[in-house]
C-alpha cells in the first residue's frame, strides 16, 4: 500500500507503479532512513508532541529494525515505494498505532533530503580513506624513487630532466585538492533540513536544533523551500568527483604511455594487465584505461544533476528522484577507480634504467648549458642562441651534448671549458633543481615524507 490512500479510488497502474517506485535504489539508505526516523521521534518525544513512552517504542523498534536488516533476519520488501515508505511500514506492522505517529510533522520531502545528505556523509568519509590509501602508495613509490631520473615533458616532447618520485608527487598534489574539497563540501552537506516540512515547515513546536545534534549535523538550513529543494551538496559532491577523476584519468593516460615500448618507464604486475585473445606477445593496461574511460560516466552523472535541476521551480518536484542513482554511480565509480589503481601502482616497476637512458637524448640539459654560459657573464638570450646552435651541430652530427667535443663547443663560444661537462651531467641536472617545489631527490625525500606524515593523522 502507498502511503498516500484516502483520495484515491483506484490502484496505482502497474508499469506506472514501477515508473515511480524509487526502492531499487534508494533502499541503499535504509540506515540513514532509520537514523533519521530515531532523531525524529526522539525530538517528538522530548517536545511531548507525541507521548514520551511511544517515542521510546517507536525509537527502540527503529532499531531493532536497523539490527534486523543488518543481520538479513528482515529483508527489504522491493514492492514498496520507496525506502521510507518500507520502513513505517514495518514499523507500524510492528508496533500498530505508535508507528502511524512517527510521520507528524514530517514529510518525504525533507526526509528524502534529510536521508540523502546523512547517506553522502558517510560516502564521503569512504571517498576519503580511499583517497588517503591512494595518496599512501603516491608517498612510499615517490620516496623509493626519489632519485630516479627521467625527462620531464612538454608538449610530450622531451623539455628537462625531472626525478620520477617528483613526478609521482605531482599527483598527490591533485589529490590532496582532492581531499580538501571533499571536507568542504561535507561541511555543507552537514546541515539538517527536517522541519522543513513538505514545503512550509510545520505548525508543531519543532526542535530542529536537538535533531541535527543527534545526527552530528552542526546546523539547520534557513528556508523550508530551500530546505526541500537543495540539491547543491549533491552537485558539489558530483563536481568534486568529476575533478578527482579528471586527475585519475591523466594519471592513466601516463601509466598507459609509460607501458608501451616507445616508453616502456614502467611494467605493470600480471595481476593488474591483461592479454589479448589473439596476439600472444600483448601485455595490455586495460585497468589503467578502464579509470580513464569511466571519467566519462562521471561527468555524465554530474551533467544528468546539472540538467535536472535547472530551470526547476521551487520548492520539492518529482525530478528530483533522479538524483540518487546519478550520485550513487558517481561515488562508486570513483571508489572502485582509486581501490584498483592504488594496488595497480603499488605493484608496477619502475624501470629507472629506461628513464635514465631517454632522459640521455632529447637535449634536456640544453637549459642547464644555457645556464653554464650565463654564469660566465653571458646574458641569457645570448646563451639561448648558442646552445640552439650547438643542439642544431649535436643533430648533424648525430652526437648529444654529453659527447660534443670541446673544441666544437669553443668553436662556437670561447667562454666554454672542460668544467661544461660536469655542469650538464644529467644528474647534476637535477640534484642543483633545489628550489622549492623542484626535482631534487633530496627535495622529493622530504616532500614525500612530509605526505605521509599528515596522512597519520587522516
Ligand atoms: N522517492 C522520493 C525521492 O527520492 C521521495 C520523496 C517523495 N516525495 C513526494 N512528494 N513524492 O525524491
Amino acid at each position: 500500500m502507498p502511503l498516500w490512500t484516502g483520495r484515491f479510488k483506484k490502484q496505482l497502474d502497474k508499469q506506472t507503479n514501477d515508473f515511480n517506485a524509487s526502492i531499487g535504489f534508494d533502499s541503499r539508505m535504509a540506515a540513514q532512513d532509520i537514523q533519521g526516523s530515531v532523531a525524529h521521534a526522539t525530538m517528538l518525544g522530548a517536545q511531548g508532541i507525541i507521548d514520551k513512552g511511544e517515542s521510546d517504542v517507536i525509537v527502540r523498534t527503529l532499531k531493532d529494525i536497523a539490527a534486523d536488516l543488518e543481520s538479513g533476519a528482515l529483508e527489504i520488501d522491493m514492492n514498496a515505494e520507496d525506502i521510507h515508505t518500507f520502513v513505517e511500514g514495518e514499523l507500524t506492522k510492528r508496533i500498530g498505532d505508535s508507528g502511524k505517529r512517527l510521520h507528524t510533522a514530517r514529510s518525504r520531502n525533507d526526509q528524502v533530503a534529510l536521508d540523502l545528505r546523512l547517506y553522502l556523509m558517510a560516502q564521503a568519509d569512504r571517498l576519503d580513506a580511499s583517497l588517503v590509501r591512494f595518496l599512501r602508495v603516491i608517498g612510499e613509490k615517490a620516496q623509493a624513487t626519489c632519485d630516479y631520473v627521467m625527462p620531464g615533458y612538454t608538449h610530450l616532447q622531451r623539455a628537462q630532466p625531472i626525478t620520477f618520485g617528483h613526478h609521482l608527487l605531482a599527483y598527490a598534489e591533485m589529490l590532496r585538492r582532492d581531499r580538501d574539497r571533499l571536507a568542504d563540501c561535507k561541511k555543507r552537506m552537514a546541515v539538517s533540513p527536517l522541519g522543513s516540512g513538505a514545503l512550509a515547515g510545520t505548525t508543531y513546536p519543532l526542535d530542529r536544533e536537538l535533531v541535527a545534534d543527534l545526527l552530528g549535523m552542526h546546523g539547520v538550513s534557513g528556508n523550508s523551500l530551500d530546505g526541500v529543494s537543495d540539491r547543491d551538496y549533491v552537485l558539489e559532491l558530483l563536481s568534486m568527483l568529476s575533478i578527482l577523476m579528471v586527475h585519475l584519468s591523466r594519471f592513466a593516460e601516463e601509466v598507459i604511455l609509460w607501458c608501451s615500448w616507445e616508453f616502456k618507464f614502467l611494467e605493470l604486475d600480471d595481476a593488474f594487465s591483461t592479454g589479448s585473445s589473439i596476439m600472444p606477445q600483448k601485455k595490455n593496461p586495460d585497468i589503467a584505461e578502464l579509470v580513464r574511460g569511466k571519467a566519462g560516466r562521471v561527468f555524465g552523472d554530474l551533467m544528468t544533476l546539472l540538467t535536472v535541476m535547472k530551470g526547476l521551480p521551487l520548492a520539492y518536484n518529482k525530478d528530483m528522484q533522479e538524483d540518487k542513482e546519478a550520485v550513487f554511480d558517481a561515488v562508486d565509480t570513483a571508489v572502485i577507480c582509486l581501490d584498483t589503481f592504488a594496488p595497480m601502482l603499488e605493484t608496477a616497476t619502475v624501470l629507472r634504467d629506461n628513464m635514465r637512458a631517454a632522459a640521455a637524448k632529447g637535449f634536456i640539459n640544453a637549459t642547464d648549458c644555457a645556464d653554464y654560459l650565463v654564469g660566465k657573464g653571458l646574458p641569457f638570450r645570448d646563451a639561448y642562441k648558442c646552445v640552439g646552435q650547438l643542439v642544431a651541430l649535436c643533430i648533424d652530427k648525430g652526437v648529444t651534448l654529453e659527447t660534443l667535443e670541446l673544441s666544437a663547443y669553443r668553436a662556437e663560444c670561447d667562454l666554454f671549458d672542460e668544467d661544461v661537462y660536469a655542469m650538464i651531467d644529467l644528474d647534476r641536472c637535477v640534484e642543483k633543481r633545489t628550489v622549492k617545489g623542484a626535482p631534487a631527490p633530496e627535495n622529493v625525500k622530504a616532500e614525500a615524507a612530509a605526505l605521509l606524515a599528515s596522512l597519520e593523522e587522516a
